[in-house]
């Protein structure tokens, strides 16, 4: 055969960056741990900070809003998306991998970080009792009491939403008293569910910034996970599981910055959620 005919018939192999999403700066602690685990590989982190914090949105709104960012993501030639945020995964993920991907990129994948969550920690409980603190969203969708029953289950769930932490992360104020007042006040709810709680799952991205107050208001025995570490392994065994997705991924250790909001604002918050200075470019999605 003519080596042109050859080349027309050898199937398209474009690679490019694994994208990381979240409704705004949270999804950073976890690009943060990924990043550090995986630096041979791109990666494009996007904030739909214009539309943040999704939290408090309906199921509908959630979904249209991720769908949106994840289509964005495909454009830019990623063929992996994580949706690091846990309000997007328990509203999001699941229509979007059985509805939409089948119809618009069946041969792209889109991850959550609830799975990879749920399928660990049962492993850290010896009471056999979780807490799990996340957005009104996430703690409504009940998405972490399904998939932790699914793989352990014996082990019992105490859920506790605290809608005032996001807003008091984002806008910089979890230092003050104010802060301790409701850090305490969500923790005081959840361990009066049950005392014997021994682990507690920071089941939202931005939580690991104040999780050492939240150690300080929690008996010390009480175990306090971060899943940013453990969507990162889960990562590195799903790419090692699918050579397929895993060859689609390019490397050359970039990382690029995308927000739908102000790059000023995404720049020096963004920074202190990432742990290192973050230089941003601004996306109009036509909101
Ligand atoms: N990143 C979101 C999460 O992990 C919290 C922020 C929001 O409400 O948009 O649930």
């Amino acid at each position: 055969m003519h080596y042109c005919m050859v080349l027309l018939f050898l199937p398209m192999r474009q690679s490019g960056p694994i994208g990381v999403f979240d409704s705004g700066y949270g999804g950073l602690t976890v690009l943060k741990e990924i990043t550090q685990l995986m630096p041979q590989y791109d990666y494009l982190y996007f904030g739909d900070n214009a539309r943040a914090p999704y939290g408090p949105r309906s199921f509908d709104t959630v979904y249209h809003y991720t769908l949106q960012c994840v289509e964005w993501f495909f454009k830019q030639g990623c063929s992996l998306v994580v949706l690091a945020c846990n309000t997007a995964s328990a509203k999001a993920l699941r229509t979007i991998q059985q509805n939409d991907l089948p119809n618009i990129a069946p041969e792209k994948r889109v991850l959550g970080v609830i799975r990879p969550t749920t399928e660990r920690i049962g492993e850290l409980t010896r009471s056999g009792k979780v807490g799990v603190l996340g957005t009104n969203g996430t703690v409504r969708s009940q998405s972490y009491l399904i998939e932790i029953k699914k793989f352990y289950p014996e082990v019992e769930v105490f859920q506790e939403a605290c809608p005032m932490w996001v807003p008091l992360i984002e806008n910089n104020e979890y230092e003050t008293e104010g802060a301790d007042f409701f850090i305490e006040k969500s923790l005081k709810n959840l361990m009066t569910l049950d005392a014997a709680i021994d682990t507690v799952l920071l089941a939202c991205t931005h939580y690991p910034l104040i999780k050492e107050k939240i150690e300080a208001f929690l008996p010390p025995d009480v175990k306090v996970v971060s899943q940013g570490g453990i969507v990162a392994e889960s990562l590195v065994d799903y790419l090692t599981r699918h050579p397929e997705i895993e060859t689609k991924c390019s490397k050359n250790g970039n990382v690029g910055f995308y927000t739908t909001d102000s790059t000023a604002d995404f720049d020096q918050q963004g920074s202190v959620f990432y742990g290192r200075p973050v230089r941003s470019v601004h996306v109009n999605l036509e909101l």
